[in-house]
C-alpha cells in the first residue's frame, strides 16, 4: 500500500526530521480550502498595460527584466526589490536606461518586499528570490489581489504546495510557476503531435534535469564556498529541482485534466561527486571536499498515474556532464526521443522499427506560439512565457500554467525525499485538484 501522506500515518511510522509539520499541514489545509473555480472572483476590467513589481534582482531576476524591457508596449516596471541595495539600484538604472519610467526601489532587509507587494499600483509580482521565499511571497501577492509569477520551484514542501492551491482558490487570483521548458518550440510541437494522436495512447515518459550546477549555482566557482542553495544539499536528499523536466510532460500526459499522479517511489545513489569535485579543484583540505552531504548524486523518481501510466524522473545536477533533459514520450503507436532528436511512428515511419528525424515533424506540427522567431534567453522560451503571463494579466484570465500545474511540477521534490528516507516506499501524491482532474479539459497551449 502506498505511504499515505497524512498526519496519522506520519505519527505511526515517523520519518526524516522536518517532515512532521509538512505532513500535518496537508490534511488540514486540504480540508479547509474551497474548491471554487479560479480567476472567477477577479471582476476587474481588462487593462492595457501591466504594472509589474519584481522581487529578487540576482541572475534570474535580471534575465527576466531583460525580457520585460522588450515588452514596453505591454508592461511598466513599477518597483524592484532586493535585499542588497546595489542590486535593486542597478535594476532601477537598467529600467531608466531603457527609457522607461523610474521604478521605486525596496531594499535593505529580507521583509521589505511586503511593501512592494502591498502597493496599490501593481498588477503582478514576479518572484525570483531564494527558494524559501517563493511560496510566502506568492501567497502574499495573491492575498493582495496581484497575479503571482513565481520562479521554479514554486514550492519546496508539501505544505507549501497546498498553501499555493488554497490561496489561489480562496482569492481567485492566479499563480503561475515560470516553468520555461513548457514553452519550448520542440516540446510544443510534440504536444501537437500527441493531441493529433500520432503516438497513439500515451503510456510512458522519461525526463531528467541533468545540469551540472555545482560550480555556479550551488557553490561559488572561485572559492568553492556555499551559495544560498548549498544548504539544501547538506540537509536534504531528494529531487532538488523538480520542474524543468516535468514542464512539457504534464501537458503531454494530460496531468490534472484527464489523469492525475497517484504515487511516487524514489531511489537515490550515494553522495560521491560533490566531495570529489572539491578535492580535484581545491585540494583535499577544502571544507567541501570532506563535508557530509545528504544529497545523493542521482535521484530516480518513478510516478504512477491514476490511469496506469508511468514517468521516470531523474535529478542529476552534481556530476560533471553536458546539459540534458532526456525527454522520451511513448504511446501505443510510437515515441519521441529528444536525445536522438528522432521519432518512430508505427505504420508511418519509412523503415520498420527505425528512427526517423524529428525536424520535419517539428516544422509540420509547429505550435502557433512559436511561428514567429522569439528572442531572449533559453531559446526564446523566457520571453514567450512572460508574454503569455502578461496577456493573462491584461485580460484578467487564468495564466497558461495555473496553480495546480505549478504544484504538480514541484510535489515530487518533497515526496521523493520521503520515499528515499523510507527505503524507496511508494508515497501517495495528494490530489490537489480535489477530483477535478476527471472533468477538467486540457487548456495549456490549446
Ligand atoms: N527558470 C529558469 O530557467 C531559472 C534559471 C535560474 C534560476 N532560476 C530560479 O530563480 C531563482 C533565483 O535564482 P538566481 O540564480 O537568480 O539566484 P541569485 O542568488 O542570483 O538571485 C536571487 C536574488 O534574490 C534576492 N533575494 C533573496 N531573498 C530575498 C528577499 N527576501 N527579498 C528580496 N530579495 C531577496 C537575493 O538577494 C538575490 O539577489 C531561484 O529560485 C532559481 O531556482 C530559474
Amino acid at each position: 500500500m502506498a505511504y499515505e501522506t497524512n498526519r496519522r500515518q506520519f505519527l505511526k511510522t515517523g520519518t526524516a526530521a522536518g517532515l512532521g509539520t509538512v505532513l500535518g499541514g496537508i490534511s488540514l489545509a486540504g480540508r479547509a480550502a474551497q474548491s471554487e473555480p479560479l480567476a472567477q472572483k477577479i471582476k476587474l476590467p481588462p487593462i492595457d498595460k501591466v504594472r509589474i513589481g519584481i522581487v529578487g534582482m540576482g541572475g534570474r531576476g535580471n534575465a527576466l527584466l531583460s525580457n520585460f524591457l522588450n515588452m514596453k508596449d505591454d508592461v511598466e516596471i513599477r518597483a524592484v526589490c532586493d535585499i542588497y541595495p546595489k542590486r535593486a539600484e542597478a535594476a532601477q538604472k537598467r529600467v531608466v536606461r531603457a527609457n522607461l519610467a523610474k521604478p521605486e526601489i525596496y531594499c535593505g532587509d529580507e521583509d521589505v518586499w511586503k511593501k512592494l507587494v502591498d502597493r496599490d499600483d501593481i498588477d503582478a509580482v514576479i518572484i525570483t528570490t531564494y527558494w524559501e521565499w517563493h511560496t510566502p511571497m506568492a501567497v502574499h501577492a495573491m492575498k493582495a489581489g496581484k497575479y503571482a509569477g513565481v520562479e521554479v520551484p514554486a514550492a519546496y514542501t508539501l505544505e507549501e504546495c497546498w498553501e499555493l492551491v488554497n490561496t489561489s482558490e480562496q482569492t481567485g487570483v492566479p499563480c503561475m510557476m515560470l516553468e520555461n521548458w513548457s514553452f519550448r518550440s520542440d516540446n510544443l510541437a510534440v504536444l501537437n503531435m500527441i493531441r493529433k494522436g500520432l503516438l497513439g495512447e500515451i503510456v510512458h515518459c522519461h525526463c531528467a534535469h541533468s545540469h551540472d550546477c555545482i560550480d555556479h549555482f550551488f557553490f561559488d566557482s572561485r572559492t568553492g564556498m556555499d551559495r544560498w542553495p548549498a544548504k539544501y544539499l547538506v540537509e536534504h536528499n531528494r529531487d532538488q529541482y523538480p520542474s524543468h523536466q516535468l514542464g512539457p510532460v504534464i501537458s503531454w500526459m494530460d496531468i490534472n485534466c484527464g489523469d492525475c499522479f497517484d504515487y511516487v517511489t524514489a531511489t537515490s545513489t550515494d553522495a560521491v561527486g560533490i566531495n570529489e569535485h572539491f578535492a580535484d579543484k581545491f585540494g583535499p583540505d577544502h571544507p567541501n571536499a570532506k563535508r557530509k552531504f545528504a544529497q545523493g548524486d542521482i535521484v530516480t523518481t518513478v510516478v504512477r498515474t491514476k490511469k496506469g501510466k508511468s514517468i521516470v524522473i531523474n535529478y542529476d545536477m552534481q556530476l560533471p556532464r553536458p546539459y540534458d533533459n532526456r525527454w522520451l514520450i511513448q504511446g501505443t503507436r510510437g515515441l519521441y526521443n529528444e536525445q536522438r532528436n528522432a521519432v518512430y511512428i508505427e505504420g508511418q515511419s519509412p523503415k520498420y522499427h527505425e528512427w526517423e528525424p524529428f525536424e520535419p515533424y517539428h516544422e509540420k506540427y509547429r505550435h502557433a506560439w512559436t511561428r514567429e522567431p522569439t528572442l531572449g534567453g533559453h531559446g526564446g522560451t523566457d520571453l514567450r512565457e512572460l508574454k503569455l503571463f502578461v496577456q493573462a494579466v491584461k485580460n484578467r484570465t487564468q495564466t497558461p500554467i495555473d496553480v495546480y500545474d505549478s504544484v504538480i511540477m514541484c510535489v515530487h521534490g518533497p515526496l521523493s525525499e520521503l520515499s528515499i528516507a523510507k527505503g524507496g516506499v511508494p508515497v501517495k501524491v495528494p490530489d490537489f485538484t480535489r477530483g477535478k482532474w476527471r472533468t477538467r479539459k486540457p487548456r495549456f497551449a490549446i
